[in-house]
């Protein structure tokens, strides 16, 4: 059976992956910060109607953080919210561990009306609720349990008119899953789920909305679905509504739902692979738009292991209503087949004065017969690498006036890929690590008009800003990251954040480099000047600005640079042996999207040649001694070097090729590190051997990495899939990437 949906997987999965991240930013790198307000567990979190206030639910606390300021999150208020030491007692004597599993770690944070906050945690196991006033953060328990009592059991609950809907599991065992209405207004009963029938099967809840304009909750699940008949228990992912008025029946399904139904979410037909739902994010809709353009943003995973980690779908509230409104099916008690209903108020509101046959029918016919379909019938976005674990999305204005989706999606391994939905492909923006993983991202609150994303985690709140555009230097790469938030400011010529239509900003979110009108001299890139004696071997250094971007390097003298001499190196530089026929003037362009921008300039220059091209005061030879790598700082035409010797010796370790790579054409000028690994003026040693020995070492490489790669190939096995061997796959095109440049055979020239 399992091999049937391996082999479903790998058929699907072979289209419509994504590309790489275009860029990545290591954990809080100086060019795209974050900040850390550090907490134990963080587990719940939302953001005050004004987006000034993020409450926080923790590890044995409920805070309030001032987020209204530019840059900082302070604390404003903080209530200790500690498990009695009766209750922890007891926690551990049911063998639960008292660090692990019996502190307090709060479920459910809401708001419930004007002057209260609502809030559920597992409570040493034994699941508590309070309410905390808002001005004073007084906290006042309050009647039960109505969230899980394990710590790592999900919940969803939210708040409407002062009445509050769960959907959570009830006992300590974490089975029995309710969904139920607390805090019912007038005087109506609070509902519950019926038990006539069993009508979930170990759902995971993962979220919640409510849609006021239609009276309607809808929650968001995967469990079993018994309406397949696989061999395999197979989850499903499902979304359930109840109306929101609902008052149960008056003799049958008293104080019950008369409103529950349940229809199965398609990610991708069919079912599998992406059958288990993760989160799902409520987009409300556009200003001024009926509340049926809400969409609804889910990511899946599968609940086999494939070669694709994770899926995004869209779904619209239309197409949600539309299933409810139409054909059921019943479950028959006793067989536990299901069979086409006949009811006719099926997954309707208003029936509390409906007759006991009409109710009757409810009882059993909760299951739609149609499926909510995906918009455009398939995930918006496949991804075989990551796992994601949340998402957010919003609507991005651009300088066009258009509208574009923007997504933020998070890994429990510590990861923000941030996504833009145009109409060609989903593009990652960029790659934000924001923790060390793993660890669960318990809450992800998007407080789009602020421009920051908070993330929750085991160690904190994260707060990302939407945007860095600052970490774009130049125009081309301001345009080229395609990020609708950010633009190039043609007065400022600064890349600078948008938000809305505006004349000033170039920007390019659909495809053609036409439309991409930089200015000429943003792409002159750093001109450096290298001194070198001859025979002795050469590196110069160019990093790529994005990890999309194609280097190549160019020559005025040489085009094309001849194999034989030149050797590209898979960190991009570009080494050689410097003789009276490589020296002069080097250009590293970075290519992408049709884009040529030069990154880096070199001149090579024979430190034996007349001082007139360029002065450099204070140059003492016999300083330099071989295997040692020079820090080459402030050596340009422009700017003659003052203060000492430009290439005194900086360290005596060799230049490690593994540079991290720190985009942007203008980094420092001391990561442009020379090898100088030859013996200087040693004139009897043939340039040709050397040039020969390279060679020869090349091959070796060569070979190296081509057996490698066989052997990893064999040891790899059938392509049937676990995440390993995705990894393996990789891992096979970096050394065939290794080869093929260290070949020489990317070598390209031209201007
Ligand atoms: C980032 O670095 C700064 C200074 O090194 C530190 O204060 C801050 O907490 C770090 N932030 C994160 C999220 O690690
Ligand atoms: C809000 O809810 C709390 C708890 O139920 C209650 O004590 C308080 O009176 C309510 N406030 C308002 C303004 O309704
Ligand atoms: C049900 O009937 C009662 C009295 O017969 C009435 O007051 C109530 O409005 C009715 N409810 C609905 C939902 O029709
Ligand atoms: C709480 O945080 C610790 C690490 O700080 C982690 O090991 C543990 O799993 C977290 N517990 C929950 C319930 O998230």
């Amino acid at each position: 059976m399992s091999r049937t949906v391996l082999l479903l997987c790998l058929l699907v999965s072979s289209s419509n992956s994504l590309a790489p991240p275009r860029r990545s930013f290591p954990l809080n790198s100086t060019e795209r910060p974050v900040q850390l307000f550090p907490l134990q567990n963080v587990t719940s979190m939302f953001l005050s109607s004004d987006g000034s206030t993020l409450y926080v639910g923790a590890r044995d606390a409920v805070l309030s953080l001032d987020v209204s300021g530019g840059g900082g999150v302070t604390q404003k208020q903080r209530v200790s919210w500690r498990p009695t030491d009766d209750k922890a007692a007891e926690c551990r004597r049911k063998g639960k561990d008292s660090a692990v599993d019996c502190p307090n770690f709060v479920h459910v944070l809401l708001p419930l009306n004007s002057t209260h906050l609502y809030a559920c945690g597992s409570y040493a196991f034994s699941p508590q609720d309070a309410f905390i006033d808002r001005l004073t953060f007084s906290m006042v328990n309050g009647p039960s349990r109505r969230c899980p009592y394990s710590p790592f059991q999900r919940s969803s609950a939210l708040t409407s008119d002062g009445e509050l809907f769960t959907a959570t599991t009830t006992t300590f065992k974490g089975t029995m899953p309710q969904i139920s209405r607390h805090f019912s207004r007038d005087g109506r009963p609070d509902v519950s789920l019926d038990n006539y029938v069993s009508l979930l099967d170990e759902p995971v809840f993962v979220s919640s909305s409510a849609d006021s304009a239609n009276g309607k909750i809808y929650f968001f699940f995967s469990e079993f679905g018994s309406e397949f008949s696989f061999l395999e228990k197979l989850r499903i992912p499902r979304v359930a509504q109840v109306c929101k008025d609902d008052m149960g029946g008056r003799r049958i399904l008293q104080k019950k739902w008369t409103s529950f139904a349940k229809a199965p979410l398609l990610c991708q037909p069919p079912t599998p692979p992406h059958n288990v739902l993760q989160d799902m994010f409520t987009l409300p809709p556009p200003e001024g738009s009926s509340s049926s353009e809400t969409l609804f943003y889910g990511v899946f995973t599968s609940q086999w292991s494939g070669p694709s980690e994770s899926a995004v779908c869209v779904f619209t509230l239309q197409d949600i209503a539309a299933v409810f409104s139409g054909t059921y099916r019943k479950l028959d008690k006793n067989s536990q087949r299901w069979s086409p209903a006949s009811g006719r108020h099926l997954g309707q509101c208003g029936l509390a004065n409906s007759s006991d046959a009409d109710l009757e029918a409810v009882r059993t016919g909760f299951l739609t017969a149609g499926s909510v379909r995906a918009v455009g019938n398939g995930p918006v976005l496949v991804s075989a690498e990551r796992r994601y674990s949340r998402v957010a999305a919003m609507r991005a204005r651009a300088a066009n006036g258009k509208e574009f989706p923007l997504l933020f999606l998070v890994t429990d391994s510590g990861f923000l890929h941030k996504v833009v939905l145009s109409d060609q492909e989903p593009r990652i923006i960029e790659e934000v690590q924001l923790f060390t993983g793993p660890q669960p991202v318990r809450s992800l609150t998007l407080a789009s008009t602020k421009g920051v994303l908070f993330v929750g985690t085991s160690d904190g709140v994260v707060a990302v800003p939407l945007a860095t555009c600052s970490a774009h230097r130049t125009c081309s790469q301001c345009v080229l990251s395609r990020d609708p938030l950010c633009g190039w400011s043609q007065s400022r010529r600064v890349c600078t954040g948008v938000s809305g239509a505006e004349e000033d900003v170039i920007q390019n979110l659909e495809d053609g480099i036409e439309q991409i009108k930089c200015p000429e001299e943003e792409t002159a890139g750093d001109i450096r000047d290298v001194s070198v004696s001859l025979n002795q071997a050469v590196r110069l250094q160019c990093e790529k600005p994005s990890n999309l971007a194609v280097l190549s390097w160019t020559s005025h003298e040489r085009k094309p640079l001849p194999e034989t001499l030149f050797i590209r190196s898979p960190d991009g530089s570009l080494s050689f042996l410097a003789s009276a026929r490589t020296l002069g003037a080097y250009s590293c362009e970075a290519e992408e999207a049709g884009l040529r921008e030069v990154v880096v300039s070199y001149r090579v220059l024979d430190t034996f040649s007349p001082r007139s091209i360029v002065p450099q005061p204070g140059d003492d030879f016999e300083d330099i001694s071989t295997e040692t790598t020079v820090s080459q700082d402030a050596v340009s035409a422009q700017d003659p070097p003052s203060a000492g010797d430009p290439r005194r010796p900086a360290d005596t370790t060799q230049a490690d090729p593994d540079v991290p790579s720190k985009p942007g054409p203008s980094t420092s000028r001391t990561e442009n590190r020379i090898s100088m690994d030859a013996p200087r003026r040693e004139k009897s040693f043939h340039g040709e051997l050397v040039v020969v020995s390279l060679l020869l070492a090349v091959c070796v490489c060569v070979m190296a990495a081509g057996a490698l790669a066989l052997w990893r190939q064999k040891k790899a096995g059938p392509p049937v899939g676990s995440s390993a061997h995705v990894d393996d796959s990789s891992k096979t095109n970096d050394s065939m990437e290794i080869c093929s440049l260290e070949a020489g055979s990317e070598l390209k020239s031209g201007e």
